[in-house]
């Protein structure tokens, strides 16, 4: 990587640009309705007819909080509008945004078909020179690859260079973050090109330049970070449970160093959702084809494996088997605050339970699943309703807020797995209830060995006095 450390520090004028978005999901969408609010004008592309038909007639089809409202500020000031076909789109622009997915393949890389059908519907219809700004999270290389084949789809005599600007949004916030980014990173080896990707982003930002392989992989090297966080957090809340303390505390001892941090650092089912999993496959297949080893990825997705069947295989200790038991599973999206069920530990975990026979009844405020998690109620009531168990899996507003008193009278066991850590133990056993959860309390059934403090006063090998 080839930080430019003298561009880091440059100010770019704020100016209102004709930009095309490619693809209308989390990030095309967010990109284009913030771009929009910033003063561009924005011209999305959008493949699935559905969707199209969505937006065209002035639906939303994502959740994301403050997202319809800017859309709908967006089309009424005629700076913003959808298109099937990037043509129209990418009239008057000098700029193309590929937010398209990158889904990931059995093997672990991700599959980028979606990114070299957009790259060459663009550099097709483009008019006029194009700088085509991959926003999609790809491998270290692709951009390069990505611009050879926007050359050979090129009319004679444009000029398409592919810059690598990485997104960085998380669901549930990803307007505000994206208005008020922690980074923006900006990678190509032109300083005009650097400077226009930067200027349509909110001034201000502080914004990090390198090269484009660089630029790829703070993408991929964050969200590995993250994953690596999660499960040593899981792993400390292993070390809780078989200790019988409280891994919430000990990991809010751990994370309030100002050289920690807090975030992320929260004992639970373990990672899921659209990005953590895949790219953190997706950067152990960059250290595979690079014959670098990727010691701390692979023991994070070893770990999370462990996270998402530690609750399964909990609740059949506890209940002495879930075959035949009737399990409500509360929370189906990755995360609370958002409808994406890509990869979420609540299917995961609801599905484990349908295949051992348990009959389940699941929830979540926004989600809808497919229809291998059990049957989905339309309420929390009516999912918890005769329950011999109940698992909470997300920190979704209205799962944190359960009141215990209200969730005991409803069900017919008394059995609450709180994989999330959204509700109180102390009022959920004043209520009646056994709440268990990760890294939470002292549940013995779980550990065959008893600590003994003894250990140390003994060691091994000590003389016996
Ligand atoms: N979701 C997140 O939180 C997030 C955050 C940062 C980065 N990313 C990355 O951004 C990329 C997009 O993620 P997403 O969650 O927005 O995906 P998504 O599946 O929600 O949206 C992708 C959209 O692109 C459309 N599309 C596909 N091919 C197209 C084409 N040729 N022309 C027009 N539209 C096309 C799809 O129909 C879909 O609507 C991925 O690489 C992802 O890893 C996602």
């Amino acid at each position: 990587m080839k930080p430019n450390t003298t561009g880091a520090t440059r100010t770019v004028t704020a100016v209102s640009r004709d930009v095309c978005v490619v693809g209308a999901g989390y990030v095309g969408l967010t990109a284009a309705a913030c771009l929009s609010h910033l003063g561009h004008r924005v011209h999305c592309v959008e493949s699935d007819p559905d969707r199209l038909a969505t937006l065209v007639a002035g639906g939303i089809p994502i959740h994301e909080p403050g997202l319809d409202e800017l859309v709908v500020a967006g089309r009424a000031a005629g700076r913003l509008d959808f298109h099937a076909e990037a043509g129209p789109a990418l009239a008057g622009a000098q700029i193309a945004l590929l937010c398209v997915g990158t889904p990931p393949q059995p093997s672990g890389e991700p599959d980028l078909g979606f990114l070299a059908a957009a790259a060459r519907q663009v550099a097709r219809a483009a008019n006029g020179d194009l700088v085509v700004v991959v926003k999609s999270t790809v491998p270290p290389g692709s951009c390069e690859a990505l611009e050879l084949i926007c050359a050979e789809e090129a009319a004679p005599g444009i000029l398409i260079r592919v810059a690598s600007s990485p997104e960085f949004l998380r669901e549930s916030r990803a307007v505000a973050d994206f208005l008020a980014p922690d980074r923006v990173v900006v990678g190509t080896d032109h300083v005009d090109v650097s400077d226009l990707v930067a200027s349509l982003y909110p001034p201000g930002s502080a914004v990090v330049r390198c090269d484009r392989r660089g630029a790829e992989l703070v993408k991929y090297a964050a969200n590995t970070f993250l994953a690596i966080k999660i499960s040593f957090a899981n792993e400390v809340a292993a070390l809780c449970e078989a200790l019988g303390t409280d891994a919430t505390t000990v990991l809010a001892g751990v994370g309030l160093d100002s050289r920690i941090g807090t975030a992320f650092l929260r004992p639970g089912p373990g990672y899921g959702g659209s990005c953590l999993p895949k790219d953190v496959d997706g950067f152990r297949s960059v250290g595979d084809a690079l014959s670098a080893e990727t010691r701390l990825a692979d023991a994070a997705v070893a770990q999370n494996a462990d996270a998402r069947q530690a609750v399964v295989s909990k609740l059949e200790v506890v209940l002495s088997g879930v075959r035949g038991k009737r399990v409500a599973v509360l929370g189906l999206a990755f995360k609370g605050g958002t409808d994406d069920t890509r990869d979420s530990p609540g299917r995961h975990i609801a599905r484990q339970l349908v295949t051992g026979g348990a009959e389940v009844h699941c929830y979540d405020p926004l989600a809808w699943p497919d229809d291998t998690c059990g049957t989905r109620e339309r309420t929390l009531a009516e999912a918890v309703v005769d329950a011999d168990a109940v698992v909470v899996t997300t920190l979704a507003e209205e799962l944190s807020s359960i009141e215990p008193g209200e969730l005991a009278s409803k069900m017919r066991g008394r059995i609450v797995f709180d994989a999330a850590g959204a509700l109180d133990i102390t009022s959920c056993t004043a209520a009646g209830l056994t709440l268990y959860g990760v890294g939470r309390g002292a549940p013995t059934e779980f550990h065959a060995i008893v600590w003994s403090p003894l250990r140390w006063a003994h060691p091994v090998g000590a003389p016996a006095s």
